[in-house]
């Protein structure tokens, strides 16, 4: 069964047009990257699904129901969890409140901070300093943890690598692997197109706003990826 279907989708800020007629479907238990150039739109595909924008026209469906005009906290309960572009955390709150946050809406299935330490041994260590005073690396670990203690489903991840060192980028990807086999779906905005690959079995090429290449990862060659990716495909 697919854990995510979107059909038709067509999303605008205002008169301008971002996504247009963007059809998707994640299996349950399956991963998918999403890659595309700045603007292309993944940024708003991932919002769509979160609730943070409403499509134009199409649908969404998530887990068998209809959910495109389900407000983002509910989808939050539902089991999908944002992890945003930037991180978005509270400066001034600790890392441990930040990941409290995320258990304000939970479902069901939220993880307790003993599990989230155990799953990020990095921000067990710095759980009671202020978000502003982590390094790049342990934000964004908070903002994955922040994600998981809302007990999710499918995890939305916007370039969760982006100015990290490429040790601590392992460190993450290591964590999210962990997470994919216990089951989570994910959906990976990534700009690492090998890291992309690698990570997931599926991947979605978006150029200006249009979906022009989905395919298994494995039967998809970085040449094929990178001609969608400039719109220089034959
Ligand atoms: N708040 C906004 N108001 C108006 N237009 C916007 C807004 N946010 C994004 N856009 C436009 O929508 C399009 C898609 O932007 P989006 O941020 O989704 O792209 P992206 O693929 O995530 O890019 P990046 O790789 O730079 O993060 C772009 O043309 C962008 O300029
Ligand atoms: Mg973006």
């Amino acid at each position: 069964m697919s854990l995510l279907r979107l059909d038709a989708l067509d999303v605008l800020y205002g008169d301008f047009q971002a996504l247009f007629g963007v059809d998707l479907e994640l299996a349950e238990n399956g991963s998918l990257a999403l890659v595309g150039a700045n603007g292309a739109g993944k940024t708003t595909l991932l919002r769509t699904i979160a609730g943070a924008m409403t499509p134009a026209r199409g649908t969404i469906e998530f887990a068998g129901s209809d959910i495109t005009r389900t407000k983002p906290h509910f989808r939050v309960r539902r089991g999908i969890a944002l992890v945003p572009e930037g991180r978005r955390l509270f400066p001034s709150l600790t890392a441990e409140e930040n990941i409290l946050v995320g258990g304000v809406q939970a479902g069901p299935d939220a993880w307790q901070l003993a599990r989230i330490y155990e799953v990020f041994p990095l921000i067990a260590r710095c759980r009671n300093r202020r978000a502003a005073l982590l390094s790049g690396g342990e934000q964004q670990a908070v903002a994955i943890a922040r994600a998981l203690a809302s007990g999710p489903r499918l995890l939305l991840l916007d370039e969760i690598s982006l100015g990290l060192a490429p040790a601590i980028v392992d460190e993450l990807y290591e964590t999210l692997a962990s997470l994919r086999a216990a089951g989570t779906s994910m959906i990976l905005v990534e700009q690492d197109l090998d890291r992309a690959l690698a990570a997931c079995p599926s991947v979605v090429c978006l150029l200006e706003g249009r979906v022009v290449l989905a395919g298994p990862s494995a039967r998809t060659s970085r040449a094929q990826v990178i001609d969608a990716y400039f719109g220089t495909a034959s």
